[in-house]
C-alpha cells in the first residue's frame, strides 16, 4: 500500500478518484504522490521515499557491522559528505573489496535502508547480480541497452537513485561502458541529472591482497584497528589495477577515475563470528548462551591451515546455522 493513503485523510478523495477514472487506488495514489512529491512538498528531502538517516545508518554500521572499522568509517565519510554536497560534481561511486561473507551484501542494504523508506524494495533502489541479470556474454548489446534503459528511467523517477551491482568483477566489459556515463563528470544527459546517485560495486577482486594485510598485521602482533587506508589503499589499488581478466573486471572505472571510495573488507575471526551468531539469535529474539555461540563459530572453516584465523566464509550463512542450537 502506498504512503500516501496509509489513514491519509485524502483516502476516499484518492478512492473517489480512482473509482471515478476506472482505476486502480494503487496507481491512482502513485501518481497523485509522484505529482505532490515533484514539487517538493512532501518531505524535508523532497521526495518521500527518500530518508537518507544518516543518524541511523551510522548506529546501524556500529552495532551490527563486526570487525570493518575500515568500511564504517568510509562508508559514513562518503555518504554523508555526497548528501551534504548541494550540487555534487559527479554520482557518488563506491566500490566494495573482501571476502565471501565479510558484509559486502549487508552494507548495501544498511545504505538502502537508512536512505529509502523502502530499502531495497524503494523505486530508487534497483540490484543488479551480473551473473542472473546479464548472465550471456553474446547478449551483451542487448544488455547495455537495458541497463541503460533502467537507470535513465530510474533517475527520471528519483533524483537521488541508488544502483547496487553485485558480483561486480563478472560485469562485462561492455555493460562497464554502458554506466560509465552515468557516473561521469556530465552535467545532464538528456536534460537528466544523474549526478545525485550512488552507484555501488561490490566484489572478491584484491580479497586475496586485503587478507594478505591483515594476517600481516597479526602476525607482527598488531592490532587489526591500527590498519589505516592511507597503508591499506595504495596496495588494494596496485592490485585492482593489474588484475588480468580484462573483460570481467570493473577496474575500466578505476583506471578512468571514476570510482570515488575503495572500501575493504578485512576478513572476519572467530570473535566476529561469535558477534554474528549473537545478533542472529537476538533478531529472532532466541536466548543463547556463551557456548552456544562458541559451538556456532566452531562449526566455521578457518584459514590458513597453520593460525586458523579467519573465517573463509566469513559470516555467511551464520544465521542458518544458528537452527540447530533451537529446542
Ligand atoms: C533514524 O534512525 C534512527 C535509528 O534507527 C531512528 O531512531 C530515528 O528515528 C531515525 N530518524 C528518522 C528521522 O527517521
Amino acid at each position: 500500500m502506498n504512503f500516501w493513503c496509509h489513514g491519509h485523510r485524502n483516502c476516499s478523495l484518492l478512492s473517489w478518484l480512482a473509482s471515478l477514472l476506472g482505476w486502480s487506488l494503487p496507481i491512482v495514489s502513485e501518481m497523485v504522490s509522484n505529482w505532490y512529491c515533484s514539487f517538493g512538498k512532501c518531505c524535508a528531502t523532497g521526495d518521500c521515499r527518500v530518508t537518507n538517516n544518516i543518524t541511523g545508518l551510522d548506529l546501524d554500521l556500529s552495532r551490527r557491522l563486526h570487525g570493518q572499522h575500515l568500511v564504517k568509517h568510509v562508508v559514513l565519510k562518503a555518504v554523508q559528505g555526497f548528501l551534504e554536497t548541494p550540487e555534487p560534481e559527479k554520482a557518488l561511486t563506491l566500490s566494495f573489496h573482501g571476502w565471501t561473507g565479510t558484509g559486502k551484501n549487508f552494507v548495501a542494504r544498511m545504505i538502502a535502508e537508512h536512505l529509502y523508506q523502502d530499502g531495497l524494495k524503494s523505486d530508487c533502489v534497483k540490484v543488479f547480480i551480473s551473473l542472473f541479470h546479464f548472465p550471456h556474454s553474446k547478449y551483451v548489446d542487448i544488455y547495455k541497452v537495458q541497463l541503460a534503459k533502467e537507470i535513465s528511467e530510474t533517475v527520471q523517477l528519483c533524483e537521488q537513485s541508488l544502483f547496487i551491482f553485485d558480483e561486480a568483477e563478472k560485469l562485462h566489459a561492455g555493460l562497464l561502458d554502458a554506466i560509465k556515463p552515468y557516473v561521469d563528470h556530465y552535467d545532464s544527459i538528456n536534460m537528466v541529472n544523474y549526478r545525485r546517485s550512488i552507484f555501488l560495486f561490490l566484489s572478491n577482486t584484491g580479497a586475496n591482497i586485503i587478507n594478505e594485510v591483515a594476517l600481516d598485521f597479526w602476525r607482527a602482533g598488531r592490532d587489526r584497528e591500527e590498519i589505516t587506508m592511507e597503508f591499506l589503499e595504495p596496495y588494494l589499488r596496485t592490485e585492482l589495477m593489474e588484475a588480468t581478466d580484462k573483460d570481467y573486471t570493473h577496474n575500466g572505472l578505476l583506471k578512468d577515475n571514476l570510482i570515488d571510495f575503495l572500501v575493504p573488507f578485512l576478513p572476519l575471526e572467530y570473535r566476529h563470528v561469535k558477534l554474528c551468531a549473537r545478533d542472529a539469535f537476538l533478531v529472532r529474539g532466541l536466548p543463547f548462551t556463551e557456548e552456544a555461540l562458541d559451538e556456532v563459530a566452531r562449526m566455521m572453516v578457518f584459514v590458513p591451515k597453520e593460525e586458523k584465523l579467519f573465517s573463509a566464509q566469513g559470516c555467511k550463512s551464520v544465521s542458518q546455522r544458528i537452527n540447530y542450537f533451537i529446542p
